[in-house]
């Protein structure tokens, strides 16, 4: 019979870590997503997501979440892609960590996004699932640079990106909930500033992700072009 994989070769995926799984979100895990988020991710009066998704009504979270998921898969597709990696510990599904790139043959770099539910927050698992999307964007999608935001405010997304080796990279000015206006730092990460772990990441299914995806098989050329005002003060 034909699999569900076969047709949809990004549910191949898994990476693991010391204490956790990462895998595409299926159907049947939406579920314990949506019950993972109205655990509680982050306090009512503050809203560290740029899209506040977790403002809605209880009952209503669970079509906007799976929605999010399907739209995720919808616009994935050589080149542009998302997915949505859901984070298990402990057998538990306790969050989520997104990937996404724009063009990606050309940019060579991928997005992230991520939450944990609050009761598995402040033990280090931010950093490890941040830490394993860096290293399979660096060592098999051959991604140049990963980049990420966070509200200035949010001391803990900013505390990951800074234990991981990201730079900041620019404020700009954001919405957080209609009407609120919000520093947000934007932060980039690279090979060279990339603080690898001890551990090594497990991964399964990457050649189906690479041949759906039409991924880049070779690292890119990033020797420096010296650009042609640089040229022309160092010529005598
Ligand atoms: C952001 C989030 C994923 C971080 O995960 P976490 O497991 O709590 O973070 P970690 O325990 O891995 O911490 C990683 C680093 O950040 C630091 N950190 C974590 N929380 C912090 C806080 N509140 N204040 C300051 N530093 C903090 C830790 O000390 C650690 O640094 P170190 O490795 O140098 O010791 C999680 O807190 C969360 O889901 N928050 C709500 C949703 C959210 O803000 N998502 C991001 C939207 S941009």
């Amino acid at each position: 019979m034909t699999s569900l994989t076969s047709i949809w070769p990004l549910f191949s995926l898994r990476l693991s870590t010391p204490r956790l799984e990462l895998r595409p979100l299926r159907d049947e895990d939406i579920p314990r997503y949506v019950d993972a988020a109205l655990s509680g991710i982050h306090p009512p009066e503050t809203m560290p997501f740029t899209f506040p998704w977790t403002d809605v009504p209880a009952d209503e979270l669970g079509r906007g979440t799976a929605e999010h998921v399907w739209r995720t898969r919808l616009l994935s597709r050589p080149g542009d892609w998302a997915i949505a990696l859901g984070i298990w510990f402990e057998g538990e599904l306790v969050g989520c960590q997104d990937m996404s790139a724009k063009n990606f043959a050309v940019r060579r770099t991928v997005s992230t996004g991520s939450w944990l539910k609050q009761a598995v927050q402040g033990r280090g698992l931010g950093n490890e699932m941040r830490t394993a999307v860096a290293l399979y964007a660096f060592d098999h999608l051959h991604a140049v640079a990963a980049e990420s935001d966070a509200a200035a405010w949010n001391a803990a997304s900013l505390g990951v990106s800074a234990s991981v080796g990201y730079v900041p990279n620019g404020v700009y000015c954001g919405e957080a909930r209609r009407g609120e206006a919000v520093d947000m730092q934007r932060l980039r990460l690279t090979p060279g500033t990339f603080r690898r772990p001890y551990w090594a990441l497990g991964v399964e299914g990457h050649d189906a992700v690479a041949s759906f995806l039409e991924l880049p098989s070779t690292p890119a050329d990033v020797t420096p072009t010296p650009s042609p005002a640089l040229s022309a003060e160092v010529t005598p």
